[in-house]
Formats: structure tokens, C-alpha cells, sequence
């Protein structure tokens, strides 16, 4: 295997039954690359997610993540990753701070440096002066850069994030971003689905997925040019829009 990937998936396929959650994909992301996630609700990319962790099994196909297979070797993939899921777990009984001490205790975090951690990521993501707060009292944007926090408490070298500013206010989006490019900029590989163009556009390189089906897989620029469109959101509707013709074309 190839050094500079991260995450290498080939074939990847999940049923539910009948129904085909994700058909078939095969990708590779680099070290250090913001990868995004694109596609309509639905489209199969929070089930991708969830089998690159090691939380749901394949139905076939295979994938590494930090050089281990999903399949045969979760304990030490679950060691190197770091997920904030959809609905992210904060307890809402502890205060910030015990969140993050929650944690940095599950992840095993040694004792002499648990402290500085901490320290470090609640300055990284300004919540200093929160720290003593419980999350329910927080904004969704803090809320948010907590969960965050949490997620990478370990230094994991890879991120997941499922939707991560959904319902945010762009202020707290732009804080986000910048808390991700620095953790890009010093190695971390991210994995980001968003449905905000914004972001997506500062993605290295996107996958646009439909039906459980990668349909494209380019940088933003590429895949602009490629559905010779004016820009992300107009390229992401057209070709969104041919792969419902198609669907239905086939139907008829
Ligand atoms: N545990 C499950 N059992 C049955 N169907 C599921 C399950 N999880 C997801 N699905 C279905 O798989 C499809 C893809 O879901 P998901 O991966 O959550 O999409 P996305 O994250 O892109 O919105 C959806 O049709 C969803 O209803
Ligand atoms: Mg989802």
C-alpha cells in the first residue's frame, strides 16, 4: 500500500436487506487532505462513515483506514480516528470542561499530560471562558467546538465529521473551518460531509454521491469544469439532476 494514503476503500458495499445503502464505491484519501462528502440526504454517506469507523460491517468490498482493515482490525482503527457523528454525544449533565475530561479518560489519555491537552484544545477552539458552563446552555456553534474538542482529544490521525455545522450561524462555520485547516495544515486527514457550498469549496477534493453511487471525484475546480457549470452549487444540481434522468430513464 501506498504510504500517503490514509484511507484507501475499494469496492465498499452496504445492505440493508434488499435495499443497497452504498453500491460499490472505491476512493483513496491522502494524508493531510480535506476530503468532502456531497450529496442529497439519503445518498448513503453517513453509512459510509459509519464503516470506515469499524461501527458497521461491509456487506462486501474492503477498506483501510490509517493502514488497518475496517473489517479485521477495528479495535486499532477506532484507536486512530476520531468521529463526530450526526448527533454528537456531549453529556448534558457534565459542564464543558467534564466533557472534555470524559473523554480524554475513555481515550486513555495519560495522566501528566491529560491537563496541557486540554488546555491547548479549549484555547484552540476559544472556549476558555465556557469552561465551567453546561453544553445545554451553549449556542449550537460552541456546542458544536466542544463536541469537536472531544472527538479529538486523542490526537487521532483521522477526522470524521458527519455534517458537523448543520443548523450553525457562519460565524461559528467560519471558526469551524479554521480549527479544521489547522488540523489538515499539521497532518490530521479529514473526512467532512456538509451541504454548505462555502465549505465545500475549501475541500482538496470532493466525492459527489447519489443513490449510494460516487458519481464524481475531483477538486471543487474539477468537478466545476467537468459539469461545465458556473459554479459548485449550479455543478452539484446538474449533475444531480442527469442522475435522476438516468434513474428514471431506466425505470421507464
Ligand atoms: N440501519 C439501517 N437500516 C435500514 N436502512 C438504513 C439504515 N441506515 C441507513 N439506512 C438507509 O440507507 C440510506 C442511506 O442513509 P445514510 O447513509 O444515512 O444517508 P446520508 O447520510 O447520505 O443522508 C437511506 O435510505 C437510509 O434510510
Ligand atoms: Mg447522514
Amino acid at each position: 500500500m501506498n504510504d500517503n494514503y490514509s484511507i484507501v476503500v475499494k469496492d465498499l458495499t452496504k445492505k440493508f436487506g434488499s435495499f443497497t445503502a452504498v453500491n460499490n464505491i472505491s476512493f483513496d484519501i491522502e494524508k493531510g487532505e480535506i476530503f468532502g462528502f456531497l450529496g442529497p440526504n439519503g445518498a448513503g454517506k453517513t453509512t459510509t462513515i459509519r464503516m470506515l469507523c469499524s461501527i458497521l460491517d461491509p456487506s462486501s468490498g474492503s477498506a483501510t483506514v490509517a493502514g488497518f482493515d475496517i473489517s479485521k482490525q477495528s479495535e486499532e482503527v477506532k484507536k486512530r480516528i476520531g468521529y463526530m457523528s450526526q448527533k454528537f454525544s456531549l453529556y448534558n449533565d457534565l459542564t464543558v470542561e467534564e466533557n472534555i475530561d470524559l473523554y480524554a479518560g475513555l481515550y486513555q489519555i495519560p495522566l501528566n499530560v491529560r491537563q496541557k491537552r486540554k488546555e491547548d484544545l479549549l484555547k484552540m477552539t476559544e472556549l476558555e471562558e465556557r469552561k465551567k458552563d453546561l453544553p445545554l446552555a451553549l449556542p449550537p456553534g460552541i456546542k458544536q467546538r466542544l463536541a469537536l474538542e472531544c472527538a479529538i482529544i486523542h490526537k487521532p490521525e483521522i477526522v470524521f465529521l458527519d455534517e458537523p455545522t448543520a443548523g450553525v450561524d457562519p460565524i461559528s462555520r467560519r471558526k469551524f473551518w479554521d480549527i479544521i485547516k489547522g488540523l489538515s495544515a499539521s497532518g490530521t486527514t479529514i473526512l467532512v460531509t456538509s451541504h454548505y457550498m462555502d465549505e465545500v469549496n475549501q475541500c482538496d477534493r470532493i466525492s459527489l454521491i447519489y443513490d449510494g453511487n460516487l458519481i464524481a471525484l475531483d477538486s471543487p475546480e474539477g468537478i466545476i469544469k467537468m459539469a461545465q457549470s458556473k459554479d459548485l452549487e449550479d455543478a452539484f444540481i446538474d449533475l444531480i439532476l442527469k442522475e435522476e434522468k438516468k434513474k428514471h430513464a431506466a425505470q421507464d
